[in-house]
């Protein structure tokens, strides 16, 4: 009976009601999230910490939190989710307004967030590991060895600082994605960031997709 009702119940959603059309939760593009998995199952056999860097209300954490679940790699496999959990650090948005042109308006972004209710919210998946940190202060080694690193916390400054330390704390063999590498908008400072880096280690940039910047450690 309650199967029957349930049934109906999907039939007006989906036939009458715009709540059964489906929709795209995530903020990253089916490129970037198929990069996360290849790059999760290339490095399944090493030992080491998967990091994101930058959370939001975290769409990509659940996502990679699901697949470890489907794969039941839930003992083996960690992620430490790292943000400061409120409005972007004033250091960073001044930057940007004084030295990189952009408007204050842009830049006032995720001070909804909140980290009990973020750590409440990720009670079901115990090997996500939640920390409130800067990125441009924070110890990467203390996490490390990393595999696999997604940072994007679009502006220039934190991901300028981020990404050397990052890149110590990662095996050999191991990657670092960064989103929002391209040229335009107000968070071409990752795009800025990522380029300034990749001519310091002296490689060449890796774009996977349309805004996704890739870098692999020797
Ligand atoms: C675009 S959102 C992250 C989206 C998330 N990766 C996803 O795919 O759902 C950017 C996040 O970076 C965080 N952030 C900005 N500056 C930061 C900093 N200096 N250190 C740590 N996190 C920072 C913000 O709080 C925000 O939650």
């Amino acid at each position: 009976m309650q199967k029957k009702l349930l049934e109906f119940l999907k039939l007006i959603a989906f036939r009458y009601l715009r709540i059964g059309k489906p929709n795209y939760p995530f903020l990253l593009d089916p490129s970037q999230l198929a990069q996360l998995i290849v790059e999760f199952e290339r490095l399944k056999s090493q030992s080491g910490s998967i990091v994101e860097i930058g959370v939001a209300r975290g769409m990509t954490t659940r996502f990679l939190a699901e697949h470890i679940m489907v794969e039941k790699l839930e003992n083996k496999e960690s992620i430490y989710a790292l943000d400061i959990f409120s409005n972007f650090q004033k250091e960073d948005v001044n930057f940007e307004i004084e030295n990189r042109g952009k408007h204050s308006s842009d830049l006032n972004a995720y001070g909804y967030n909140d980290f009990n209710i973020w750590k409440k919210n990720f009670l079901d998946f115990p090997f996500v590991k939640a920390i409130q940190a800067d990125c441009s202060t924070f110890d990467f080694n203390t996490i490390g060895p990393i595999k696999m690193s997604f940072l994007d916390v679009n502006l220039y400054l934190p991901t300028k600082n981020a990404l050397p330390k990052i890149y110590e704390a990662t095996i050999s063999g191991g990657v670092i994605l960064v989103d929002d590498v391209i040229d335009e908008g107000w968070m071409d400072g990752s795009y800025q960031a990522y380029m300034e880096f990749c001519s310091d280690l002296g490689v060449e940039p890796i774009i996977i997709g349309k805004r996704c910047g890739a870098i692999y450690k020797p």
